[in-house]
């Protein structure tokens, strides 16, 4: 009898890897279960890193909304379609990407794995999926960029107060061939965060999480210049806590540890980012600012209402997120998905539209793409494999994306991206009331 071919497909390969190392005794070291996931992240990191990472805003009403939105829909599995080769390539922006995922833009994750944004690279490279890289990031752009190799990459911008640190950081994001510029608009100040708050954790006041500022040519002006102001106000008290924080801010800036601990550039780097990182002034008309000073696709992330969705085409941008930030923001917004039709209905597709908010799974990513999302941004998950196994850890995860969404397109009759359509999907029965 001779072998049939059978075409190996992702979820189909993901699934023998499994069960071929469970039948000679181990389990995967990073949960395939997305609550499995989630706990043993929490097992890995600190209490700090936690708080940070898997915190939202307020009672984290919003947080929870973007995981229960997906429980409103169902599918409607079609049979007999042949669906024994399946392709999920998407084209976004010139660019074929292997499957409908980015690994959104996600700041300071060496609080997750010390190698943080280079281990994200080296995966990212790996799976060839575009790496979103964050102005919070805790690498600068250049070395992440190295690590990349071919790999696609955008870069996310915080809107700085100062233009010029602004059109700097464009500069270096094209520098190192940004496909895109992903501008973040709903976090031109921080969420109330109540467990960071109540822990006093921020990871900026550390040093953490601003490595693409500390080795930006603007901001080093603007440090040296207020180095040079005549200290004001009482200094800290020398406590333990206060010394942690001081060796942890001269780690963290560029230069010899030695030094920078006699420097005074260090805190007034921290001070300096303080100052600077965003700006609540921003409005419409600013976008003009961006378009002068880039050729590179204009992505909006944080539009969840269909008015900002016109604007923003009014404004000639090039692609929106649809996003509430994984509800660290708002407590109490609308959840991303349930924004997510509307948002689509008003830009009819004359730009692509992207989400994130609440994917945990590849039928996750199915549901959203099925309402017509072009592609999906996966965040908190691929935090928690970068905490459990660095770079494997995030091609895992994403491989598990992956695989379920492979398995859930053959069993639901598609063979590709653009055949994953509203009419697989159906409202799920509203619950009874109690
Ligand atoms: C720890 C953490 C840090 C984040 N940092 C950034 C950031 O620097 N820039 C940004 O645009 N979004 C940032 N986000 C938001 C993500 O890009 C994304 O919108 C969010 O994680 C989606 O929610 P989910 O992870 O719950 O699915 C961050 C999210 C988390 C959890």
């Amino acid at each position: 009898m001779s072998p049939v071919a059978v075409p190996e497909s992702v979820g189909r390969a993901a699934q023998a890897v499994i069960y071929r190392a469970g039948a000679l005794g181990s389990r995967p070291r990073v949960p395939v279960s997305p609550a499995g996931l989630e706990r043993a992240a929490r097992r890995r990191m600190s209490s700090r890193a936690w708080a940070y990472v898997a915190g939202s805003a307020g009672q984290e009403r919003t947080a929870r909304a973007n995981l229960a939105a997906f429980d409103r829909f169902r599918m409607v599995p079609r049979m007999l379609r042949d669906v024994e080769k399946r392709d999920l390539r998407v084209e976004l922006f010139g660019r074929s990407l292997p499957a409908p995922y980015l690994l959104a833009p996600i700041g300071v994750l060496e609080l997750a794995h010390r190698d943080a944004d280079l281990a994200e690279a080296r995966a990212a490279r790996e799976l060839q999926l575009p790496m979103v890289l964050s102005t919070q990031a805790s690498v600068p752009m250049e070395p992440v960029a190295r690590e990349l190799g071919d790999a696609p990459r955008w870069f996310q911008l915080y809107w700085s107060s100062n233009d010029d640190l602004v059109s700097s950081l464009v500069s270096r994001a094209e520098a190192i061939g940004s496909d895109a510029i992903v501008v973040t608009l709903d976090t031109h100040v921080l969420g109330w965060r109540p467990r960071d708050l109540d822990l006093g954790f921020l990871p900026f006041a550390h040093g953490q999480g601003i490595a693409q500022y500390t080795t930006d040519p603007v901001f080093r002006e603007l440090v040296a210049a207020r180095a040079a102001l005549p200290a004001t106000g009482p200094s800290p008290r020398p406590t333990p806590a206060a010394l942690r924080t001081l060796l942890s801010i001269s780690r963290h800036y560029p230069g010899r540890f030695a030094d920078n601990l006699r420097s005074p550039l260090p805190r007034a780097a921290v001070e300096t980012f303080l100052e600077v990182f965003s700006r609540s002034s921003l409005t419409w008309r600013d976008l003009a600012f961006l378009r002068e000073r880039t050729r590179l696709p204009i992505v909006l992330k944080g539009i969840v209402d269909p008015r900002d969705a016109e604007l923003a085409l009014d404004h000639g941008v090039d692609g929106i997120v649809v996003s509430n930030h994984g509800g660290r923001q708002v407590d109490g917004a609308v959840a991303a998905l349930d924004a997510l039709p509307e948002v689509l209905a008003r830009v009819a597709g004359r730009v692509p539209v992207l989400f994130d908010s609440g994917i945990r799974s590849g039928a996750d990513a199915f549901v959203a793409l099925a309402l017509g999302a072009a592609a999906v941004c996966v965040g908190r998950p691929y935090v928690y494999g970068l905490a459990l196994g660095g770079t494997s850890g995030v091609v895992e995860v994403m491989r598990n994306l992956t695989a379920e969404l492979d398995l859930t397109m053959a069993l639901t009759g598609v063979t590709s991206v653009a055949g994953i359509g509203p009419d697989l999907l159906r409202h799920a029965p509203a619950k009874m009331g109690v």
